[in-house]
């Protein structure tokens, strides 16, 4: 029968104890990490969230009752310990908070007891994460876990803070809604009391920020759970958190002033860092030329360098056929790596295809001048010359070329050049690099869909000088959109919004919608136009991601307690799950499943 807590208040967590208690009688709760009995000395090591505490059990201490049951002790065991602080006695352990102390009990309860767990709680575990998210319950004991969550925490409660003081009403938002345009799919809840209709759960809360703005709340926050269904990835999860802003009669600059001092304070007090502002800017179409992404990676060069110009005519059929095409022909170099085995260029030659490259290009500069290529046959010694020139190549360097769309090509490259600086470990770890990447393209082409598509989202406004090529060449109009990048992540984004009716009015029409699906699916927010609106402007940043990349996490689970894997499914809870056929009945649904095909 366990015991109970009964005539015990705690008066430390044990982490928290240290050499300025020595003296005092302390009362502690915790789990048994581990119990030791070298005989007549039993040591356990006390755990809770704020750390490791070791507890001594001698007889002459405690008695033979307590002694005894010190003796029964096993792992995660919940016990309540009274006892005096100490010096160590032993070897002080450096590796531990508590490490100089210890604690002699005079009292033992054990509140609980515990099977054998099916991993041990440890940092670092090298247990698979699929057992590990099965017991997520168990996993979350783990120190890693529970300081990314305490860090997360604290970055809350500094967002609040910082908004606070800067005049920002948190103000919350419906979950169950109608359909939000942020353009992934969305998880639908069907109605009960209205059969055959749905809600949708928001994508985020952008129109009702916008709508906020009509009415006047100057500026708005919120800590807001979003809910998209989308393939995930290693920095996605289907439902996540965003810290969601918008403001009244602002433009770029004042988003991203006030978004970069947030961003300095909560790394300032998360993790002791120091970020300099204002953080860098670059246009969308200079991250696309250097770097082959609208979130570039600048903690490490390896630039794209364009050589259309230098291959224009030259022999090579690829390259010029590319260039007919109206496509164009890029490059990266990479370092010192001429003599790179032909099997790892091969695999670079099949990452690039996994991006939708026909290929990929290479020459090695060998160190005695000569060239080792894929296609220096095709192409004369003195095109070669000028080529490796333009890339700024030297004896020792590796040229790597894409041909294509140019599209495509940054994005072969982009990717490609992430790759080979994981491969080449280029990467400087220790380096924390921001970036706000502006003026995005407004609209992109989707062939798939054989019309334009809001690169942000419709409500986003054109920049000034390019709102009259809106409907005579929409493709070249930029938007007042903006994501803030972090170490080759978007940690954030956002725009300044359409607050003109006949401006939103013309982007649905470009985006392919009639006035009448327009009005059926953001209805309220024309409307809400209709009667006074201030001109605003927003931005959301991804706050699992924020915290991830603060705490060096390399999956975005880390930082979330209780995630969901790669098929959208929850390992502990089985979600998502059938349902009763009642319920279902009540919601007049018939499932109309089609088999299943083994795999
Ligand atoms: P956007 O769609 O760019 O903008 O989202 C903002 C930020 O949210 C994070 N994010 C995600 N994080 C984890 N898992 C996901 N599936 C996921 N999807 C997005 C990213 C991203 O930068 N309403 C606009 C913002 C605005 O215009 O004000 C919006 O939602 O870090
Ligand atoms: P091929 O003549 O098709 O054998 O191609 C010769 C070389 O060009 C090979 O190394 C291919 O990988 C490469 N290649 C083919 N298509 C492209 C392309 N679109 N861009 C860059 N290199 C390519």
């Amino acid at each position: 029968m366990a015991e109970t807590m009964q005539g015990l208040k705690r008066t430390h967590r044990c982490g928290e104890l240290s050499a300025k208690n020595v003296g005092e009688v302390v009362t502690v709760m915790g789990w048994v990490q581990k119990q030791r009995n070298k005989g007549g000395i039993i040591f356990v090591d006390l755990r809770d969230r704020a750390g490791l505490l070791q507890v001594i059990f001698e007889e002459s201490d405690c008695g033979k009752e307590n002694f005894e049951k010190a003796e029964k002790l096993r792992s995660e065991f919940v016990v309540a310990v009274v006892g005096k602080v100490e010096k160590r006695a032993g070897a002080v352990n450096e590796n531990l908070a508590t490490g100089e102390i210890e604690i002699r009990a005079t009292e033992v309860r054990v509140l609980s007891e515990a099977e054998t767990p099916p991993f041990q709680i440890e940092a670092e575990s090298k247990t698979k994460e699929e057992l590990r998210l099965k017991y997520r319950y168990l996993d979350l004991r783990r120190p890693d876990l529970q300081n990314n969550l305490i860090l997360r925490s604290k970055i809350t409660s500094t967002i609040r803070a910082f908004m606070d003081e800067e005049g920002f009403l948190e103000i919350e938002t419906p979950i169950l809604n109608k359909s939000t345009p942020e353009g992934a799919r969305d998880y639908l809840v069907p109605s009960r009391v209205h059969p055959g209709t749905f809600y949708a759960l928001p994508q985020s809360p952008q129109i009702f920020k916008q709508l906020l703005m009509c009415s006047g709340y100057d500026r708005y926050f919120q800590i807001a759970k979003c809910f998209r269904d989308e393939d995930l990835r290693a920095d996605r999860q289907p439902e996540f958190t965003q810290v969601d802003m918008e403001m009244s009669f602002v433009d770029v600059d004042d988003v991203i002033d006030a978004t970069e001092r947030m961003v300095q304070r909560v790394c300032k007090d998360a993790i002791g860092l120091n970020v300099q502002l204002p953080i860098k800017r670059m246009t969308w179409t200079e991250a696309m030329n250097r770097f082959g992404s609208d979130k570039p990676d600048t903690r490490f060069g390896m630039e794209l360098c364009d050589v259309s110009d230098v291959v224009r005519g030259c022999g090579f059929g690829v390259f010029t056929s590319a260039l007919e095409n109206g496509g164009s022909v890029r490059g990266i170099t990479v370092k010192g790596q001429a003599e790179m085995p032909r099997k790892k260029i091969d695999a670079l030659v099949e990452f690039a295809k996994g991006y939708g490259a026909k290929g990929l290009a290479y020459l090695s500069v060998m160190p005695d001048g000569t060239y080792k290529s894929s296609f220096a046959k095709f192409m004369k010694e003195d095109e070669l010359k000028v080529l490796v020139e333009a890339m700024g190549g030297e004896a020792g360097d590796l040229l790597l070329f894409a041909a294509d769309k140019t599209n495509l090509v940054w994005s072969v490259l982009g990717a490609l050049r992430i790759e080979v600086a994981k491969q080449l470990d280029m990467i400087d770890e220790s380096k924390f690099n921001f970036l706000w990447v502006t003026e995005f393209p407004l609209l992109e082409y989707s062939e798939e869909e054989n019309r334009f598509v809001a690169m942000h989202h419709p409500f986003t406004m054109p920049m000034d000088e390019d709102l009259q090529y809106l409907d005579t060449d929409p493709g070249r109009v930029r938007a007042k959109a903006y994501d803030i990048v972090l170490n080759g992540v978007e940690l954030g984004g956002g725009s300044v919004r359409i607050f003109q009716s006949d401006v939103q009015e013309k982007m649905f029409e470009v985006l392919g919608f009639t006035k009448e699906s327009a009005y059926e699916r953001f209805g309220f927010l024309l409307n809400a136009f209709k009667y006074g609106v201030p001109p605003h402007a927003g931005l959301a940043i991804g706050l699992d991601r924020f915290v991830m990349l603060l705490v060096k996490a390399d999956n975005i689970r880390e930082v979330i307690a209780f995630p969901k894997v790669k098929d959208a499914s929850c390992l502990m809870t089985e979600a998502p799950g059938e349902v009763d056929p009642s319920q279902l009945e009540e919601l007049q649904i018939a499932l109309a499943l089609t088999e299943k095909t083994e795999e």
